[in-house]
């Protein structure tokens, strides 16, 4: 099985930064504060994995859950500044590929920050008319309840799973033909690396594809906390008349930017070598395109298209 000319074509499609569009914007509105609230009961503590991991290395007070990272997700969202699926332009068109030789396709979102990654899946979806099941698997709650929300909006079917991708044993090996995740490779630490591409290898059918992205660089220290921290009060300054619903007042979206920004620790793959050793059992493709960034402006990330051999 090789990869076609459409699916060459989806990895040079590089071009244009992610701008909000006015329904992107309307629907981060509405979410927003949902997003907040849900995580405030739904964000359970774990003894390991998720987002509680990021806080553990840089931090004299890690939290006791992710509600940090999944309730304050979309207020950065709104500030163009976590990495989200729109900074990728090759989404539309490496999903649209395997849609269109497969309508039926199994897929498996590898985890989601939120509803972004199932709004760009959607979109392929629409634009290839074609009816695939989904099954979305995240370690928390708070996303699965955001990708309900979108779903039911929408009238999607989803099936939502709440466990460790690393550890389930509740997804069928050789099952889908197409696994999406936004960074997930960038979330996870350098010994979780293989592990988590280990795992979908298992998961995929024969032939079957890996849709992903990865940022290139190095640790997040400090200063580049500090900086990210410093933009968010900027730039929740300049846009405050957007945040007039956001339900919560301006101190405490400080608040809540700041505490992100402490615990922000992103696990960037060091270059080409690594994702061809990451993606060694896989006819592999990817392009290195640049993104606005997040403590990093801009910052240069992998798109990768993996097919499993
Ligand atoms: C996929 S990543 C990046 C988000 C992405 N940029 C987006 O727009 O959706 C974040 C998600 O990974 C999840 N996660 C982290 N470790 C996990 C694990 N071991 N198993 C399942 N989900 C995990 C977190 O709970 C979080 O919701």
């Amino acid at each position: 099985m090789t990869i076609t000319d459409d699916e060459q074509q989806a990895l040079k499609n590089t071009g244009g930064l992610y701008q909000l569009d006015e329904s992107n914007l309307a629907l981060l509105l509405e979410s927003s504060p949902l997003m907040w609230e849900w995580s405030q009961t739904a964000c359970a503590g774990k003894a390991s994995g998720g987002m509680e991991e990021w806080a553990k290395d840089g931090s004299d007070a890690p939290p006791r859950n992710c509600a940090w990272y999944h309730g304050t997700w979309q207020l950065f969202r709104l500030l163009n500044m976590v990495a989200v699926p729109p900074w990728y332009e090759f989404y539309g068109e490496a999903l649209g590929s395997i849609l269109r030789g497969k309508p039926d396709a199994n897929v498996l979102i590898s985890a989601a920050a939120d509803y972004g990654m199932l709004c760009t899946l959607h979109e392929s979806i629409g634009a290839t008319d074609s009816q695939p099941r989904i099954t979305i698997c995240d370690i928390c709650e708070s996303p699965l309840m955001a990708c309900q929300w979108y779903a039911q909006r929408n009238n999607l079917e989803i099936n939502c799973l709440c466990d460790d991708l690393l550890a389930t044993r509740k997804l069928e090996s050789r099952s889908f033909d197409l696994i999406v995740t936004d960074e997930l490779l960038t979330v996870l630490k350098a010994p979780s690396k293989p592990l988590i591409v280990e795992r979908w290898r298992d998961l995929l059918k024969p032939g079957g594809v890996v849709v992903t992205t990865a940022m290139v660089g190095n640790a997040t220290t400090p200063d580049l906390r500090n900086g990210f921290a410093s933009r968010a009060r900027r730039l929740l300054d300049t846009h405050a008349d957007r945040f007039h619903g956001a339900e919560a007042d301006h101190d405490e979206l400080v608040r809540r930017c700041e505490q992100f920004a402490a615990y922000h620790t992103r696990h960037m793959v060091t270059g080409e070598a690594e994702v061809r050793s990451l993606f060694s059992d896989f006819e592999l493709m990817y392009s290195l395109i640049e993104t606005p960034g997040e403590c990093v402006n801009p910052t240069s990330s992998f798109q990768i298209f993996a097919r499993l051999l």
